[in-house]
């Protein structure tokens, strides 16, 4: 079962706002000890991977304003989340880092210079949510007039698929770096190439920065699920993010989207899919019944709306909270709203004020292992992402209490095995030829 921690660096991520609860330390984020806690606590747990999302923006379209979520601390403020895996690779030696980063707001010739480094830090341990981003707000700041429409930002991520690849596989060879005393050769220049880039979007000549790093192309996450989104995760991903409320209708996304990997001449095994959940969990079914029910006290659902209207560009408050929600096509989420359409705000708000997307589940450990295993059997899932209520409270009860469960029945590892993330996930440490990124431009030869 493949373990993620689903974080942010932020005041709340996805239950709103349970910073409130007594026993939350959402303003620890900004310390550096609550994340080796963090890391430290994953690891022990034999986590896969802690997974750090990412917006460049505020929630602002909820009640045309960025109030409701900066009182409720909706994903603001939010520190830049890549500063914080160096502090947790430091006091660990496995647990791996998704880093979440826009394909329409970064360029790919400075990105991909950032993940060689964090690949080389981290000795291996690198992946990388590819988001194509949603919100004006980001947009806006970073000088565009409003957000790139749903369909180009795509385009143009293809592009800077092609740009990271030629840059992270093709630039320096693997025996470039001599390290030569005795002849004063670092690297040999017949070794480094120019990657000659000149595209719609981007138009990068020259080589690499960094020397090839243990995975070269970090693990490619991607959650995209419009079919743009699922097209390109198809062709790009390792691992793919599903968010649904139900088992059910996550074995028909599941189902589909295993079909379209092999459409797109990938083997359905080179991809990992994984979803969100939210577990409640105490040693007996009474105690974590009435743990939900305190958490419930503190749920806001402006933060919700909020939070909401970011994802789906509607401002709900212009709806009747009891009137059905349609489906209208902009540049937001497309297939939250999608989800979303046929509900009314209150049903939308119950849905997403605790845990966000992803169902929650509340019972004692071996109620939670019961489900998190029924999912995988029925849904066809491989693993989750694991959401929390209260930080770190929710994954210290899931390390303490259901990891040793999924132990005792050979679910989750007792000890790691050793290697890159990749090589713990799929038994190589760079991606394998059947990958789009070993077909761009300059073929090397690597193990
Ligand atoms: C589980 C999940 C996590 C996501 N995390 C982020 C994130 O951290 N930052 C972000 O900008 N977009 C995030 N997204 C958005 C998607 O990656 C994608 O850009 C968005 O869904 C729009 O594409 P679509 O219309 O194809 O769904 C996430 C989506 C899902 C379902």
């Amino acid at each position: 079962m493949y373990l993620n921690a689903f974080e942010m660096n932020c005041a709340g991520f996805q239950s709103h706002a349970l910073w409130r609860h007594p026993e939350d330390n959402t303003p620890g984020y900004k310390s550096i000890d609550y994340w080796i806690h963090l890391a430290k606590l994953l690891e022990k747990g034999r986590f896969d991977a802690v997974f750090l999302a990412d917006v460049l923006g505020v929630y602002d379209v909820y009640q045309g304003s960025r109030d409701p979520a900066i009182v409720n601390g909706v994903q603001v403020p939010a520190n830049d989340p890549a500063f914080v895996i160096p502090v947790m690779a430091s006091v660990t030696k496995h647990l791996g880092f998704g880093l979440t980063a826009s394909t329409t707001h970064e360029h790919p010739y400075t990105f991909a210079r950032k993940m060689s480094t964090l690949d080389h830090l981290t000795n291996g341990r690198i992946g990388w949510n590819v988001v194509t981003s949603y919100l004006n707000s980001a947009a806006k700041n970073i000088g565009l007039a409003q957000q790139t429409s749903h369909d180009e930002r795509y385009a143009r991520a293809e592009e800077y698929m092609e740009v990271v690849y030629k840059l992270w596989e093709t630039s320096w060879e693997e025996d470039a770096v001599v390290v030569n005393k005795e002849k004063g050769i670092y690297t040999d220049p017949s070794k480094v190439h120019d990657i000659d880039h000149d595209g719609k979007y981007f138009s990068v000549p020259g080589n690499h920065l960094c020397e090839p790093s243990p995975q070269r192309t970090p693990v490619i996450f991607q959650a995209g699920a419009s079919s743009k989104g699922r097209k390109f995760a198809a062709n790009h991903a390792e691992l793919v993010f599903i968010s649904s409320t139900s088992a059910e209708k996550t074995k028909n996304i599941v189902a589909a989207f295993r079909q379209e990997i092999v459409q797109s001449g990938r083997p359905a095994d080179d991809v990992k899919v994984i979803a969100a959940i939210t577990p409640i969990t105490a040693p007996t079914t009474e105690e974590a019944q009435a743990k939900y029910e305190y958490y419930k006290r503190y749920i806001s659902r402006d933060g919700a709306f909020a939070l909401v209207g970011g994802w789906t560009g509607v401002d709900l408050s212009k709806v009747d909270p009891d009137e059905k929600v349609e489906y209208i096509e902009n540049d937001a989420m497309r297939s939250i709203l999608k989800g979303f359409a046929g509900m009314t705000p209150n049903e939308i708000a119950d849905e997403v004020a605790l845990g966000g997307l992803g169902p929650v589940i509340v019972g004692d450990p071996y109620q939670i292992a019961d489900e998190l295993e029924y999912w995988m059997d029925y849904a066809d899932v491989d693993g989750f992402n694991i959401v929390y209520s209260i930080t770190p409270g929710s994954f210290e009860d899931f390390v303490e209490l259901v990891v040793p469960v999924l132990q005792e029945r050979g679910l989750v590892r007792k000890e790691y095995e050793e290697g890159t993330f990749r090589k713990k996930l799929f038994g190589n440490d760079q991606l394998t030829k059947s990958h789009p990124a070993k077909q761009v431009g300059r073929a090397i030869v690597t193990s």
